[in-house]
């Protein structure tokens, strides 16, 4: 099948885009580089050393002996492009990866928040607009996030795929039921830009019929696939700083160069997670079971396990040896929480989950040490404070 892949050079784009490409789909990339932009502005970059997209392409050729074409092109900005380029490849499914995707970046200032939710909230609904005008029946597969349905308590409660059963008392006692969208509970202004997403999904789907599945996807941790372990030149990103790094890689580089897992507060939060290979393999079996037409937004809950995140320092400690640090926490969110999330629907379609256990925690490890040299420690703590409040906390740890 023909597949856009919007965001198709970042961290989880670019080993799906050459899943893809491996299992035989012609894949366009579509990317405005502007995450390669972001690492020159904040003056760090991935740990691992990244080739640039034409060689990324050229090595593909080689060592895949497949073509994937790419276009430069910024969703959020140039409508008639986009338009242009779908009426021109005419693409069976989008795959949109396409948005700034970082917390802590997005509450770094007002002109991020801005930035953030101009770049998600256009770039998706353009992507809508353009397939309404373009009058193709395009599947969207998007990438949200599982902090949609936020990270307060739920009581105990196992959070559904996308859609909550309701009872509505009526006035006259009696009462009904109903399938709701799951309420949304957004933490920082880039997970609200994912909650504005699951809108506009929702509207466009009743009204246009647009087809849509919409994965609510845990932290990814890991970094290569076998594929883009075939050459160097193939190499995924590795985000260790305090703005893109996410908690897991970040705990296993920490261990890798000898400076203490950074926990914030208690460590008592609670997250989801999936391992870059299940990332990439999610995205192929939606693609490869697309709603039919009519069907309303499938929401998959795109995560293997939870894992309270002081749990995971120890974890990493005990396999490493490495030191824990407990810091004032940059984020305003609660202490701890529970997390109990159903994911059967990726289980029933055949995902085989890797696990924490696997062996690859060890391996991103390895990975980190030999890149250790590129590390600027300056850059790993996290500065980015959700308020005031925050802030003032993390000045006087100093
Ligand atoms: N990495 C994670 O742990 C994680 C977890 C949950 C959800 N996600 C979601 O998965 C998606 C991809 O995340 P990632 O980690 O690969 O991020 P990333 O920043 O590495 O990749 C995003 C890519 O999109 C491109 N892009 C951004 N705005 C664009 C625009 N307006 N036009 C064209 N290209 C644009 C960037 O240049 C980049 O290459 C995001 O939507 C993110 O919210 C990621």
């Amino acid at each position: 099948m023909k597949v856009l892949v919007l965001g198709g050079d970042g961290f989880c784009g670019w080993p799906c885009a050459v899943n893809l490409s491996e299992g035989g789909h012609d894949v366009v990339i579509v990317d405005n580089l502007s995450r390669r932009k972001i690492d020159i502005d904040l003056e760090v970059e991935s740990l691992t050393p990244i080739a640039t997209i034409g060689e990324r392409l050229r090595a593909w050729e080689q060592v895949g002996g497949k073509a994937m074409r790419f276009v430069q092109l910024d969703i959020a900005r140039e409508y008639d492009r986009l338009l242009q380029l779908l009426r021109s490849e005419r693409p069976e499914a989008v795959v949109h990866f396409a948005e700034q995707r970082a917390a802590p970046y997005s509450m770094k200032s007002s002109a991020t928040k801005r930035y953030t939710v101009d770049n998600n909230v256009n770039g998706t609904h353009n992507l809508l607009a353009a397939i309404v005008e373009s009058g193709l029946d395009i599947h969207i597969v998007h990438l949200g996030t599982m902090g949609v349905y936020g990270y307060g308590s739920h009581r105990g409660a196992t959070i559904p795929e996308g859609y909550l059963t309701v009872e509505v008392p009526q006035a006259d006692g009696s009462r009904f039921t109903e399938k709701i969208l799951h309420p949304t509970d957004p933490g920082s202004v880039y997970h609200m830009t994912k909650t504005l997403d699951q809108l506009l999904f929702y509207y466009y789907n009743k009204n246009d019929a647009i087809r849509v599945t919409d994965l609510h996807q845990g932290i990814v941790w890991g970094t290569n696939t076998a594929l883009t372990d075939r050459d160097p030149r193939l190499t995924n990103r590795f985000d260790y700083d305090g703005d893109y790094g996410t908690v897991l890689n970040r705990f296993l580089m920490q261990a890798a160069i000898g400076y203490p897992l950074t926990v914030h507060g208690t460590g008592g939060q609670t997250r989801a997670f999936i391992h870059i290979r299940d990332s990439v393999r999610c995205v192929q079996l939606a693609l490869e079971n697309a709603p039919t037409s009519g069907e309303k937004v499938k929401i998959f809950n795109q995560m293997t396990e939870s894992h309270q995140v002081g749990q995971l320092a120890q974890k990493v400690a005990a396999l490493t040896g490495a030191e824990i640090r407990y810091q004032a926490n940059p984020r305003k969110e609660a202490i701890e929480n529970d997390l109990i999330v159903d994911n059967r629907c990726f289980l029933e379609l055949g995902l085989q989950p890797t696990t924490l256990d696997d062996g690859l925690l060890k391996e991103v490890v390895e990975v980190a040490r030999r890149w250790a040299d590129r590390c600027d420690r300056s850059r790993i703590p996290c500065l980015s404070a959700w308020t005031t409040r925050q802030a003032e906390a993390l000045s006087v740890q100093g």
